[in-house]
């Protein structure tokens, strides 16, 4: 083989390194899209927007994504006190996968939140619904803080009666 057919194989050889490491990239990229889909799709499913996005309930779902899970200042009062549904951009912001996956797993909070939903999913889609969450904007503002029992909260905010006794939760 002379110098120059050489020289040509090593070349074709590079080339085909950077081709598929190019593709290797590419399939990685696409592979992410899908999981923030996926999360998008189980957040909206799991009606996490329904509280935890301003306005979504009451506008048919229609409220951007851009201002998705930014947290709402409307009030749930009942014996539990008032509760104001996070902030959740915020809520990742400072927590790696695992430590999202472990607090979604095991968290427990106040009415109206329920945790015992999100406690009950799969890694594989809580890893899905960080991602999405982490792909969203700039993360905004925290909701007011919740107020204790017998404290008025402002309007606007929804009454609830009592849980019984035996279901009642302390965070
Ligand atoms: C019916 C309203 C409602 C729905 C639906 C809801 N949440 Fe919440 N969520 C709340 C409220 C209210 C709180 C605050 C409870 C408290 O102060 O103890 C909360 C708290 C949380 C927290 C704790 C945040 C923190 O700063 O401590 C997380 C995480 C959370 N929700 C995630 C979710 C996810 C994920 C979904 C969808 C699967 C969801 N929530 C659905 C109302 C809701």
């Amino acid at each position: 083989m002379d110098t120059y057919a050489r020289i040509s194989i090593r070349f074709f050889m590079l080339i085909c390194i950077f081709t598929s490491s190019g593709v290797i990239v590419a399939g990685e990229s696409s592979a992410d899209k899908d999981m923030i889909k996926r999360g998008q799709y189980l957040i909206q499913i799991g009606g996490c927007n329904d509280c935890h996005t301003p306005g979504y309930l009451m506008n048919s779902g229609t409220t951007p994504i851009a201002q998705w899970l930014t947290g709402d200042s409307f009030g749930w009062f009942g014996p539990w006190g008032t509760t104001y549904p996070p902030n959740l951009r915020l809520f990742v912001q400072n927590l790696t996968e695992a430590q999202w996956i472990k607090e979604a797993k095991t968290l427990k909070r106040r009415p109206p939140m329920p945790w015992f939903n999100l406690n009950a999913m799969k890694n594989e889609d809580l890893k899905a619904m960080y991602h999405f969450i982490k792909s969203l904007g700039a993360p905004g503002k925290q909701a007011p803080a919740f107020l204790p029992p017998g404290k008025q909260p402002p309007m606007p905010f929804a009454t609830f009666p009592a849980p019984p006794p035996d279901k009642q939760v302390k965070k």
